[in-house]
């Protein structure tokens, strides 16, 4: 974990460092705790993974676990550290050793998988056109690329060597191995050699370590998780000087599977150069996410029936229900199998969500969106209340790259945001099943004059909320989302009138991989920052424009686009907040309907919301920042209406100080992923 001093001094400097260093030690700890890699110049340490892998072939992110092969059979993935390793200096110069070690998965009762290989490889590119027995490593010598392997291999091969079908071997350059022993370890304490079986889904650590001097090349295998024995499974001596000091290296992963489904998951990874490589932190090592693919029953016990059981009375007739709900479940799902494990998320089938929205009938059209109609449903096998959203994605990616992007929404998981439980793929539609919000939205509450109105302090909780939900979004998922349609409509209301932020990524999913210059700008008119509308742009800026618009309309009960002068012209809410101010106090603009508000408040929030939808983005607050004023962490400075029309303001220095130091520390903290 780099920290970089420079900008954390800054931020010390700030008058609401306190607020900041909390937040800065909390993301820190957060980060550590679920922690990733640490990337030095000869070190790297994944406790679960993150992104800077390069992946190819099969493999993709299940959460943080690094799924290499999790499908049919003729398949093969390759993962390798995105920048390559230079174990020597300067030519003629020493060259380092290394150390490594590692947690893997092989296969499941119908995953079976054929084997793994830890990799170092003077080519990046890995072919894709050998899997089965050949682990997808070069298996022909006529190119050029020099590869070092380790292989975990489960499959018997006797033509190149392979001595039975649960071994280690070692391979240079060649898929004939070096060397090669039956998988297992010697105990410590009598030297009795133990059997690790590979596959069967057993977790399973291997360490490698070379000494560049001696050329002697240890492999030590254990179960996982008990520390490493003493006594090498396989040692021998490799010149491995030719592969470490042509250039670049590239350390990785890579797996097949001939015929049979095969899963092969690595779940911890830590290599050293010149030294001993760092232990792997068991205890936040993605075992979870493994033993829910294993299970792959997504389903959720209802909470009732956790109360239910909860009195020691267990009764038998609610475990043979929920037998028998799973199991009708687990039929229904196999069909999705395939796409559910790749996505680890319940996939439905579309007779379920048929059946669940009475056949799409148009009495269950809760709402149509921007990107296609939502309807309210009951699934028939839990009775859950959900809301489905039909959307024909117009998308030119791939089936795969779609449903990796669904896999990030279903992982995205905060009480601001309304959750993504599942999703179904059926020809060319994409239904998404979300959890049902039953005071519907926001937008409602505003202008329909059959609904009652929002109290100030309700108003206010859901733009925090808002607020919350989009921090979220920006700054503390792993990875960073653009919501890119803030509107009073996509914000929904749960039992409590809690708000939550709705359909986000969904754009994404639209103009993905389309030209910059074609694509609609996605977004609802009144929302749309200026340059979101020049250049076709979204930002996390342009996200905090359309939220800066949303707060007023909130404040204000008013549209963002309305005939709000005499003369019946179009003008923008903003504008007319900004008029008011100028014209005397804020506090006017506030939605008549509104009685008991806190004056105070209103100002601090009507003036937020105009500053977010400042029209020069680098003058927008961050959402930090902004999470910040709501919540009093930080005063918003006084600044003068006409502010917002020109461009220089001191101001702008602090809020650009504040923001770039936090971008800063999210580098810092990133960097972990
Ligand atoms: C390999 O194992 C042997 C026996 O335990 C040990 O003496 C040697 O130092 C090890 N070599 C490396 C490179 O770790
Ligand atoms: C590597 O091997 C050399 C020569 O045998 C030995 O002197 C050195 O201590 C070894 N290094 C490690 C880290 O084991
Ligand atoms: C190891 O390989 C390198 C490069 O091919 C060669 O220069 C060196 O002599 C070899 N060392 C031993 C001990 O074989």
């Amino acid at each position: 974990m780099l920290v970089n001093f420079y900008s954390f001094g800054r931020m010390l400097r700030l008058s609401w460092r306190p607020y900041l260093l909390v937040l800065f030690f909390l993301c820190l700890a957060d980060h550590l705790h679920t922690s990733d890699v640490t990337v030095g110049t000869n070190e790297l340490v994944y406790n679960g993974f993150s992104d800077d892998l390069n992946l190819d072939g099969e493999a993709l992110w299940i959460d943080d676990l690094l799924s290499l092969t999790n499908g049919p059979g003729g398949t093969s993935g390759h993962a390798l550290y995105s920048s390559p390793l230079s174990f020597q200096n300067h030519p003629g110069g020493p060259i380092s050793s290394f150390s490594t070690t590692f947690v893997f998965v092989i296969g499941f009762k119908q995953y079976k998988g054929n084997g793994l290989a830890f990799i170092l490889s003077s080519t990046n590119y890995l072919p894709d056109n050998s899997p089965g027995q050949y682990l997808s490593l070069p298996h022909f010598n006529s190119d050029r690329h020099v590869f070092f392997a380790v292989e975990f291999d489960t499959v018997l091969n006797p033509e190149i060597g392979d001595i039975n079908d649960n071994h280690v071997g070692i391979d240079v350059d060649s898929l004939v191995s070096v060397e090669s022993q039956t998988a297992g370890f010697y105990d410590d304490n009598n030297g009795e050699f133990q059997t690790v079986p590979l596959r069967h889904g057993n977790r399973v650590q291997a360490w490698v370590d070379y000494n560049s001097s001696s050329h002697q090349l240890n492999v030590t295998l254990a179960p996982c998780c008990i520390s490493k024995p003493q006594l090498p499974l396989l040692s021998t001596t490799v010149n491995l000087s030719s592969l470490l000091s042509r250039g670049p290296v590239y350390a990785g992963f890579s797996a097949s599977s001939r015929k049979v489904s095969s899963s092969h998951y690595v779940l911890g990874w830590s290599l050293k150069l010149d030294g001993v490589a760092q232990p792997l932190d068991y205890s936040v090592l993605p075992f979870g996410t493994v033993d829910k693919l294993r299970h792959r029953s997504k389903y959720q016990i209802p909470s009732y029936m956790i109360i239910l059981g909860v009195p020691s009375i267990v009764p038998a007739v609610i475990l043979i229900v929920l037998a028998v709900l799973i199991c009708r479940y687990l039929r229904k799902a196999r069909d999705d199998d395939e796409w559910e494990i790749k996505c680890g998320m319940p996939s439905f089938t579309y007779k379920d969500l048929v059946t669940a929205t009475e056949g799409f009938s148009d009495k269950m059209i809760l709402g149509k969106g921007g990107f296609g109609r939502v309807y309210k449903g009951v699934l028939p096998t839990t009775t859950q209340h959900v809301a489905i959203k039909r959307v024909s994605p117009e998308s030119k990616q791939g089936k795969k790259e779609f449903m990796a992007e669904i896999a990030i929404l279903g992982h995205v998981r905060h009480r601001n945001l309304v959750q993504l439980l599942g999703y179904c793929h059926y020809k060319h539609e994409l239904l998404l099943v979300y959890d049902h919000m039953p005071n519907g939205s926001l937008d409602r509450y505003l202008y329909d004059k059959n609904t009652p109105t929002l109290d100030w302090a309700q108003r206010l909780r859901i733009i925090k909320a808002v607020a919350s939900g989009l921090f979220y979004l920006h700054e503390d998922w792993e990875q960073v989302i653009i919501h890119r349609d803030i509107k009073a409509s996509n914000v929904l209301l749960d039992d409590d009138m809690n708000g939550r932020l709705g359909d986000f990524g969904l754009a994404r999913l639209h103009d993905h991989g389309a030209d910059a210059h074609t694509t609609r700008v996605a977004g609802t008119c009144g929302y749309i920052a200026p340059e979101l509308a020049r250049l076709g742009k979204a930002t996390k800026a342009t996200d905090v424009y359309a939220f800066g618009v949303f707060t007023i309309e909130v404040v204000c009960g008013k549209r963002p686009i309305g005939s709000a002068n005499t003369s019946g012209d179009l003008l923008a809410l903003v504008d007319w907040v900004r008029n008011t101010w100028q014209g005397g106090s804020i506090v006017d603009a506030v939605d008549p309907e509104l009685k008991d508000y806190k004056a105070d408040e209103v100002e601090l929030v009507l003036k937020l919301g105009l500053l977010c939808s400042h029209s020069l983005s680098k003058l927008r607050p961050c959402m930090r920042l902004v999470m910040l004023y709501l919540e009093g962490g930080a005063r918003l400075a006084h600044f003068h209406p006409a502010f917002l029309l020109t461009h220089g303001h001191e101001d702008e220095q602090n809020c650009q100080a504040l923001c770039t130091s936090s971008a800063t520390t999210m580098t810092i903290l990133s960097q972990g992923r």
